[in-house]
């Protein structure tokens, strides 16, 4: 994938401040810096509208209340999103989104009292991913040494990082989690799906899976399509029997897994249910654009 960047044309929105990205300065002292307190999202925006806005909000919300940052005016952060999409002039971009607690004494409780830190930017992405579509991904398994709570969309992801470095040091697109029951949970920044005997099958969301924006919507089209759904815990023995295995992410969309630790999955190439799936995907985007 290419995903070469010039930072240094990016325009941050900074608490309400618009500003070159390369030039916002956060204190030592924010709780972002030093604890990871900090929580996020990331949005897609297609022809200069977002993708479920809505979801993302609200998933933002349960975010924040789960660690209690308190003091984000909702208001405020929609009027920032428009200001930050227009000032990038862009129409195809995603858009990061970040809530630190602030700046306060470095104690491990949270202080009495804080000010939440907001940054934005919106950086440009024209489907990058086009020949992963093509050709699908290769993943590797790996522990799931993240904690307990990983239904809070927190920017402490050291383990993950880890993760997702292990995947690219062995050639791999991702990782597939495996947690301490020998379960499949996720990836590292993607959810999972199997499709086994045309069944769609997914691990529920719950303190171990991200509720997934892009997997919502592919549940809602299996829906749809009637495609049968088997929301369970998949054993890491179960991947090697799928008839097909894909990730979907906000910047991936939906990417066919072809391979784990080198075995091939069904015929080694996309399969039909991941290509359906993701043409639907493709033609619902429409119905859940947003224009602030
Ligand atoms: C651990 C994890 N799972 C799943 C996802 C996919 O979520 P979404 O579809 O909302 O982008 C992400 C996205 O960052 C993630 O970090």
């Amino acid at each position: 994938m290419a995903h070469t960047q010039n930072l240094s044309n990016l325009i941050a929105n900074w608490n309400g401040q618009l500003m070159p990205l390369t030039e916002v300065k956060v204190s030592v002292l924010d709780r972002g810096f030093l604890f990871g307190d900090a929580v996020y999202e990331v949005i897609r925006l297609y022809g200069g509208k977002l993708f479920r806005v809505e979801d993302h909000l609200s998933r933002l919300s349960d975010s924040l209340n789960s660690i209690d940052i308190k003091g984000v005016d909702s208001g405020k952060i929609r009027s920032m999103l428009k200001a930050t999409i227009r000032e990038s002039g862009l129409d195809d971009a995603l858009v990061y989104l970040q809530i630190t607690r602030g700046e306060a004494p470095r104690t491990h409780h949270y202080p009495d009292s804080y000010m939440p830190n907001i940054l934005m930017y919106a950086s440009p992405f024209n489907n990058p991913y086009a020949k992963e579509h093509e050709t699908g991904v290769s993943a590797v398994t790996h522990p799931d040494i993240r904690w307990g709570r990983n239904d809070i969309k927190a920017t402490s992801l050291l383990a993950n990082c880890m993760a997702a470095d292990y995947a690219k040091r062995h050639g791999a697109m991702e990782v597939v989690f495996i947690d301490a029951d020998g379960i499949m949970t996720e990836g590292s920044h993607t959810s999972l799906f199997g499709i086994l005997n045309n069944k769609l099958v997914v691990s529920p969301s719950s303190s171990k899976v991200l509720p997934g924006i892009t997997k919502r919507q592919v549940l809602e089209l299996a829906k749809e399509t009637n495609v049968e759904l088997d929301e369970r815990r998949l054993k890491e023995n179960e991947i090697y029997e799928l008839d097909e295995f894909f990730l979907a992410g906000t910047p991936e969309e939906l990417i066919s897994i072809t391979k784990v630790n080198d075995k091939q999955i069904g015929d080694g190439k996309p399969g039909p249910m991941v290509k359906k799936l993701h043409q639907s995907f493709r033609d619902s985007v429409s119905k859940h654009l947003t224009s602030l």
